[in-house]
């Protein structure tokens, strides 16, 4: 049973399917905390609904990355977090989580990496003009976006897709790979060698 804690800052449909994994017994772990840069985001409301600690740290109540950082880790120890899944969470992390979370810490990303790196990621693949996007799931290193990946998942565009309808069905891959992927991290699955994260068959 590993500790999980999700940093989110917005809506948390990748929260919510981490959770529906759990309780529908896909994935063999806890959500320990939920925490958020933004005191509105609904993602803390879907903690609270499933009784998960919901805490909101302001980064503005700290004179530094750093401060903060350090806040938010405090936090997560106290939780007894084990791994760190980003969701949505639209900070780029500093020294303190990233050497504290070094190889326990995941991100979705809503593009085939390393193409589209950054925000907006499926409105920059649509106005490129590609025929495949996709999503990725990848853990979290000193770059942006661009730590090991550890599953892909591609999205073909039809026709009359707009960036809003890729994005949406996008979306729902999303929520598949990312429980997919904390599945292999929990069951020890996973194997980081250079670039490329193995994965070991079960
Ligand atoms: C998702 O598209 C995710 O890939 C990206 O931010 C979005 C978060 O959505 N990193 P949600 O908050 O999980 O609904």
């Amino acid at each position: 049973m590993s500790n999980i804690a999700v940093l989110v800052s917005g809506r948390g449909s990748n929260l919510q399917a981490i959770i529906d994994s759990i309780e529908n017994g896909y994935l063999k772990s806890r959500i320990t905390v939920v925490i958020s840069d933004v005191g509105n985001a609904y993602a803390l409301e879907r903690a609270k609904k499933h009784g998960i600690d919901a805490v909101f740290i302001n980064p503005g109540n700290f004179a530094s990355k750093e401060l903060y950082e350090k806040e938010v880790l405090k936090v997560l120890k106290k939780h007894g977090s084990e791994l760190v899944l980003l969701a949505g969470y639209m900070r780029i992390l500093g020294k303190t989580l990233l050497e504290a979370f070094r190889d326990r810490m995941l991100n979705i990303h809503p593009a085939l990496l390393p193409a589209f790196p950054g925000l907006h990621a499926q409105k920059q693949a649509f106005d490129h003009g590609v025929k495949v996007a996709g999503c990725t799931v990848h853990f979290v290193d000193e770059t942006l976006d661009c730590g090991p990946i550890i599953l892909q998942r591609c999205v073909e565009v039809k026709e009359d897709d707009t960036s809003e309808t890729l994005a949406d069905r996008i979306l729902e891959q999303e929520h598949k790979i990312y429980p997919e992927a904390v599945k292999l991290f929990v069951e020890n699955r996973l194997r980081i060698e250079g670039r490329k994260v193995r994965i070991i068959e079960s």
